[in-house]
């Protein structure tokens, strides 16, 4: 159904088609600007914010720069004011002018777009809350990427989550997303695991679980090279052999990446994430490589230092770094720069970034830098997203060294708690998967809620898994409540199409107001995660609208409601606040029950 809101003029970069709220905005601008000349309305569009505390928006005056005192200014706008179907009331205090939106209109806006743009879809997808800002764009992004044989540490468990939640944040925002783990599958701890292998490996553990048995013969080949020297230089010979392409030497590793892999996507699938492209950096061509050191050669950035290549990066406060071994052997930085050569030949991408633990910050401005000193014209379009750390994540058995033993804990954890509610656990069907998904949605939320990306957060199982405070699991259950309102009122079901839901009678309760805006202020959320790559706006939104649907249970009650006028459009709302919160935490890559 299309708005049934007076018209206004257009300002560029908004869309009330996606977002309605921008017609709102653009009705108050243009109230400024029309007493105001000559601002425009572009003009002042830009400077309505959302307001404080009860406030819809507001307008510091002072940005505009006009000639005239706030206060004067003011009443210029304020004067015979009229309300209309936009803007309910303005009031003026200091240098600010705060706008109330008119409620009727709020409501029955926000649910009618949400609906149809989630029921009715041009893109015959739900699009509530997407945009088109990123059409014909194309991001190339690299995230979690494990090391195989290592452990998989909660490093990359953070590089997963927030990369999943970047994935789909770009798709959301219309860009083709070509997301890539970049598997730590090459370097002389193969040579070790090779030379190990033949002592400590098992067709059988390998089959059983290839990442954890490739890890068990690692440690203990590391053990040995510690007392023995000999197996160090054997390990080294070894991938010597590999980087000539010794097909002998190769044949092992090949199996084990391959069933490393199939390990791994089994695991990501249980996180809710995929990718298009599993790489690593044995797949970085030599001949990117190759090219990469000649140019930096060419420039003269490149020293000898017994044989081995050195570029100075002093200059650039950034040290010295290594570029390949005197025995000729390739490493890591290498092959990151190779491997961004190599992308940019195969992909073209507008934008890349590489989700990667802050720990390694040097390494990555190291290696843009060599590229921007290379002069790829291409560069600049790299983007390092970095987290901090997390601390103390252990599992009750120690340490925990594999992505598995997490999302297995996690799910045990969960499934203890649920059974100490012994009726409620009886009724659900598939305790285990219940178990597992909150226990996962707990670690995401935790996860992502800490304010900024960069700060180091402390792991607390107690804390993730409560279904009390701003936790995965309270999410969870307001998703499932809001899910059970159709099973719970079947009379009611199908709801009338929606010119037909008269949501008047909401307009008098201040619950539904507050959840109306918050629903309204969707597509702007996704928007402003898009500038700060920070998935702490969205999961603050969905607690927020979380809470506001808790607080609107008791008074605006479907259930024993007996005007069924009122019941429908209570109902409505509630429909429309579970559609846009499943869409949040789908966002972030959880998974939204529909019971528990
Ligand atoms: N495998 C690396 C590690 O575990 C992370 C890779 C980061 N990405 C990159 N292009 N260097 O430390």
């Amino acid at each position: 159904m299309v708005s049934s809101l007076p018209s206004l003029p257009s300002v560029l970069g908004t869309d009330p088609s996606s977002c309605i709220l921008d017609a709102f905005r653009t009705a108050i601008a243009k109230r400024v600007s029309d007493a105001l000349p000559p601002l425009t309305i572009e003009q002042a569009y830009t400077g309505v914010d959302y307001g404080k505390k009860g406030v819809d928006f507001t307008v510091a005056l002072p940005r505009f720069r006009l000639p005239g005192k706030p206060d004067e200014l003011a009443k210029k706008v304020i004067t015979d004011f009229q309300p209309d179907d936009f803007v309910s009331s303005i009031t003026h205090d200091r240098q600010f002018l705060h706008f109330q939106l008119n409620t009727a209109s709020l409501i029955r806006e926000v649910l009618n777009q949400i609906h149809t743009l989630t029921y009715d879809s041009p893109t015959g997808k739900p699009s509530y809350g997407t945009n088109t800002s990123g059409a014909g764009k194309k991001l190339v992004i690299e995230y979690s990427s494990p090391n195989i044989a290592k452990s998989f540490h909660v490093g990359h468990l953070r590089s997963t989550i927030i990369g999943a939640f970047l994935d789909n944040l770009y798709k959301t925002c219309g860009w083709e997303v070509i997301s890539l783990n970049y598997l730590g599958d090459w370097g002389t701890q193969f040579g070790m695991i090779t030379t190990g292998f033949e002592k400590y490996g098992s067709q059988e553990e390998l089959e059983k679980d290839a990442i954890k048995h490739l890890y068990d013969v690692y440690v203990k080949v590391s053990k040995d090279a510690d007392s023995d020297p000999n197996v160090k230089v054997e390990a080294a010979k070894w991938f010597k052999r590999m980087e000539d392409g010794d097909e002998s030497a190769l044949a092992n590793w090949r199996v084990w990446r391959e069933m490393s892999v199939k390990k791994y996507i089994e695991e990501y699938e249980r996180l809710n994430v995929s990718f298009k492209v599993y790489t690593g950096e044995s797949e970085v061509g030599k001949e990117w490589q190759d090219r990469a050191l000649e140019r930096l050669e060419e420039m003269g950035l490149i020293s000898d230092a017994d044989g081995a290549k050195l570029v100075d990066l002093e200059k650039w406060k950034l040290g010295k770094a290594v570029l390949r071994k005197a025995n000729g052997t390739s490493i890591y930085l290498t092959r990151d720069l190779g491997g961004a050569i190599e992308r940019w030949e195969k992909y073209h991408f507008d934008k890349m970034i590489y989700v990667v633990a802050s720990q390694q910050d040097l390494h990555l401005s190291q290696f843009f830098k060599m590229l921007s000193l290379m002069e790829f014209p291409w560069a600049d379009r790299l983007e390092h997203v970095n987290y901090g750390l997390v601390l103390g994540m252990s599992t009750r058995k120690g340490t925990a060294v594999f992505l598995d033993q997490i999302i297995r804990e996690a799910s045990s954890v969960m499934h203890e708690q649920m059974k100490r509610n012994e009726v409620k656990y009886n009724n659900i069907e598939d305790p285990e998967m219940v178990a597992r998904e909150v226990g996962i949605t707990g670690i995401k939320i935790q996860d992502m809620a800490a304010k900024r990306r960069i700060n180091n957060y402390t792991f607390n199982w107690d804390r993730m898994l409560s279904f009390e405070g701003d936790t995965g699991p309270y999410l969870q259950y307001a998703h499932v409540r809001l899910t059970s309102m159709e099973r719970k009122n079947p009379e009611l079901i199908p709801l009338p199409p929606p010119s037909q839901i008269d949501t008047s009678s909401l307009t008098s309760s201040q619950h539904a107001r507050d959840i109306a805006i918050l629903l309204g202020s969707y597509p702007d959320v996704v928007k402003t995660a898009l500038k700060t790559h920070e998935p702490s706006g969205v999961v603050t939104f969905a607690f927020r609208l979380a809470h506001a649907i808790s607080s609107a249970w008791e008074t605006l009650i479907v259930k024993g409601e007996e005007d069924v006028e009122k019941a429908r459009a209570r109902l409505w709302l509630y429909l429309c606040a579970r559609d846009v919160l499943g869409a949040a935490m789908r966002l972030l890559s959880i998974r939204p029950l529909e019971r528990m």
